[in-house]
């Protein structure tokens, strides 16, 4: 309904194959009952998923507030009548955010806030701190803020390895249906629709973090779904990631250079497999190919990286590295 408020009748009547009347009278009762909104004149008439409840409240950083307690004082009292599985991925992403603002934004005040409609629940939080994307650049002095993004989307990445293990950002972008960052000059999205989509895009400057999640209220994914995923065959744990290539491109910049595929590279070999999405990815070049497919897995033997969603250029490129690979390994 989100996506169509004003030809939503014709459309359900359509999918659902029954007649644009018995449409309307359903959606006379949804109105009836509090559920959808309407606005507008009889031709002009838009409707919209009324938002049954809205709650708000700043908290101060200090060592005395724990994510937990939050979690259990404030927000599952709001959230009650969810799934179980629904309320395990929002506790989950409720605490792991929190504690990331407790733990390293270096934040004083935060905010929650939470919006919801029949369909789907949003939990905002926002920081006041130094911003995620500043954050990690300053910690690998890296030459533009976006590419904190790529180190977040592959997956164990922390500035704080005695404590912690970079899991946070990593799968709370991946169990809800919408998980957005807006940092500095960085906007960062995932979606899971038909599709998933990653987008990074410069966004407005913001100051600290604003991470939003947005989940149906009545998804079947469960966190262990979820996390199976990312665990290579007969293993335990997070042994697996899979990481969009798209994220490395800003602009127009092609995939060409070695050093752009080493940056892409880093860290991988603390997984036993890397998936690496092409998807928006048209094409790479030959040195870029070559850095990934032949070096990398010469000196990495123990990493398996394979390749999804490559396009028939992509695909040749690839196959041209390792037939290199193949040969090098005859001992030439
Ligand atoms: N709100 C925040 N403000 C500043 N930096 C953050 C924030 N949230 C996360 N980070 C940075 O992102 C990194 C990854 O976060 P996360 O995936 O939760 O892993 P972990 O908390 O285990 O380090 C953190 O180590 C930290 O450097
Ligand atoms: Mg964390």
């Amino acid at each position: 309904m989100a996506d169509h408020p004003s030809d939503i009748v014709r459309l359900a009547a359509s999918e659902f194959g029954c007649s644009r009347q018995a449409v309307h009278k359903h959606l006379q009762r949804l109105i009836a009952e509090g559920a959808v909104v309407e606005s507008g004149q009889t031709r002009s008439k838009r409707y919209a998923l009324a938002p049954m409840g809205q709650w708000d409240r700043q908290y101060d950083v200090v060592s005395s507030l724990a994510e937990d307690a939050v979690w259990r004082s404030d927000i599952a009292p709001l959230l009650g009548r969810l799934p179980e599985n629904v309320l395990s991925i929002w506790q989950f992403g409720v605490t792991e955010m929190l504690n990331n603002v407790i733990d390293h934004s270096g934040a004083r005040r935060v905010s929650v806030s939470l919006s919801q409609t029949a369909a789907a629940t949003t939990i905002d939080i926002h920081d006041d701190g130094v911003g995620i994307f500043k954050k990690i650049q300053a910690a690998l002095r890296l030459e533009d803020e976006r590419h904190a993004v790529l180190e977040l989307a592959k997956g164990k990445f922390t500035t704080d390895p005695a404590n912690h293990s970079g899991e946070g950002v990593f799968f709370a972008s991946r169990v809800f249906d919408r998980f957005v960052i807006a940092s500095g000059e960085v906007f960062f999205s995932h979606d899971v629709d038909d599709r998933e989509d990653w987008i990074l895009q410069a966004g407005s400057a913001h100051g600290g973090t604003l991470v939003r999640m947005v989940l149906h209220n009545g998804t079947a994914r469960t966190l262990k779904k979820v996390f199976d995923r990312f665990t290579a065959d007969d293993d335990y744990g997070f042994t697996k990631t899979v990481v969009p290539v798209k994220l490395m491109r800003y602009g127009d910049d092609n995939l060409v250079s070695r050093s752009q595929a080493k940056r892409l590279l880093a860290r991988f070999d603390r997984f036993k497999v890397v998936v690496l999405d092409f998807s928006g990815v048209a094409s790479v070049g030959q040195a870029f190919a070559d850095e990934v497919f032949r070096v990398f897995r010469n000196r990495h033997p123990e990493v398996d990286v394979v390749s999804i969603h490559a396009s028939s250029e992509v695909k040749r490129m690839i196959s041209r590295a390792r037939t290199l690979g193949a040969s090098d390994g005859l001992g030439r």
